[in-house]
């Protein structure tokens, strides 16, 4: 089999083949990667256009869908504006219809749920102020795609106020909240956004966490948030596929490292893995970027320290990073025989793709037919429209 120029389905067999996460039969391993849109409205309620963009993807062949980032308050979490939440009636219809519009189409989907920490902004949120771990604010400057005013002015992160125990208490109440509301609104799995230096992650990171409570310290410590809030999502869900997503970076800092060897990670995998998460899922520009000093990539570290099975994402078929995307530039077409390798030598289990499925809603059909080159660039301009 000839997978370095992957030009046939034969050559792609491994992404296209059935597989079975925590009960979930899925008829392939591609998968949505999730991305925020800003089509929700002050509301923050999903509509029949965003359900129409979804279905549409699960119609084009993508295994599993991971919706955008929903915040799972209005307050504190929802740091950018006209995204999804998902903590009252509304909200939970707006996406009850996208769940049928993608289960129609012969799709499943899982939720992303997301606290934007100290990258969100109080000019987004209704009444609250951004929360972190420690109350240092994250370099560089706010940008919101939902909010054009951010995007032409220089604004610098706000300070963020240091999350006090009973406010820990109260957001993971909004977890497992939120987490019982997908439930109901018909989701497939759930996914906790513990990447890219929002809430979950600036605990686990130790230049954003510097407290001396339980919730900091050591890496076992700093697992502490997030072991919390899964164990009270688990409890909320049921058997419900639960996953986490996880980075070194963060997106205000590439440079950004989490856990600095793989014995780190090991620990922090471990407790998560206790807590009840059945599987992870890599963030990063490139998935067979270095994520350690010897090279291990993120999602081979992820799978092999955890024997969980493992998304890995970054640079499917489209081969610029999002930062150079988002500055504007065209990101070419690349082959997708990368996916198929790494399957192939068990780094991972299924593939995300970003880019690719905004620019082409029927990238895993047209992908498994062979015709990966007559997929469509993306540019930054597509991100305008739904
Ligand atoms: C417009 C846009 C929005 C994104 N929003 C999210 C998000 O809400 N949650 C998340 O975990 N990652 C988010 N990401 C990162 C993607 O999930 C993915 O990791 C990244 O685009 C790299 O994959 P790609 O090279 O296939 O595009 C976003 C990316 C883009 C381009």
């Amino acid at each position: 089999m000839n997978i370095e120029s992957a030009g046939g389905n034969g050559e792609l067999s491994r992404l296209f083949s059935p597989i079975k996460i925590a009960g979930l039969e899925l008829p392939n391993r591609v998968v949505m990667a999730p991305m925020t849109r800003s089509f929700c409205g002050a509301s923050a309620v999903p509509t029949a256009e965003v359900a129409a963009y979804y279905a549409a993807r699960a119609a084009g062949g993508c295994g599993l869908i991971i919706t955008e980032g929903t915040v799972v308050n209005m307050t504190d979490a929802h740091g950018y504006s006209g995204i999804p939440a998902l903590c009252n009636d509304e909200q939970q219809a707006g996406w009850l219809q996208v769940t049928d519009a993608v289960h129609e189409a012969g799709g499943k989907i899982a939720i992303q749920l997301w606290h934007t920490g100290r990258l969100g902004h109080s000019r987004a949120m209704s009444g609250g102020q951004p929360l972190a771990p420690s109350a240092i604010a994250a370099q560089g400057l706010f940008r919101d795609f939902g909010d054009r005013e951010t995007l032409a002015h220089d604004l610098p992160y706000e300070q963020p106020q240091a999350i006090s125990l009973s406010q820990i208490d109260r957001v993971i109440e909004d977890f497992s909240e939120a987490a019982q509301r997908a439930v109901a609104a018909g989701f497939d799995a759930i996914e906790l956004h513990g990447a890219n230096g929002y809430l979950i992650h600036t605990f686990f990171n130790n230049s954003s966490n510097q407290r001396s409570d339980k919730f900091g310290g050591d890496v076992a410590g700093r697992s502490e948030f997030a072991v919390r809030l899964i164990r009270s999502v688990r409890s909320a869900i049921g058997s419900l596929p639960l996953g986490i997503r996880l980075a070194q970076h963060a997106v205000n800092d590439y440079q950004w490292v989490t856990w600095a060897d793989q014995s780190e990670l090991a620990i922090c995998l471990e407790l998560l893995k206790s807590a009840g998460i059945d599987l992870l899922h890599s963030s990063g520009y490139r998935m067979d970027a270095p994520a350690f000093a010897d090279g291990e990539s993120l999602v081979a570290a992820l799978k092999r320290l955890s024997g969980l099975p493992a998304i890995g994402s970054g640079g499917i078929t489209h081969s610029n990073t999002t930062a150079e995307s988002f500055a504007g530039g065209v990101a070419d077409l690349a082959d997708p025989a990368v996916a198929e390798r790494a399957l192939e030598h068990g780094e991972c289990d299924l593939i995300a793709v970003g880019r690719g499925l905004i620019a082409n809603p029927d990238w895993a059909d047209r992908v498994e037919s062979g015709d990966w080159r007559s997929l469509a660039p993306f540019d930054a301009s597509m991100l305008a429209t739904l």
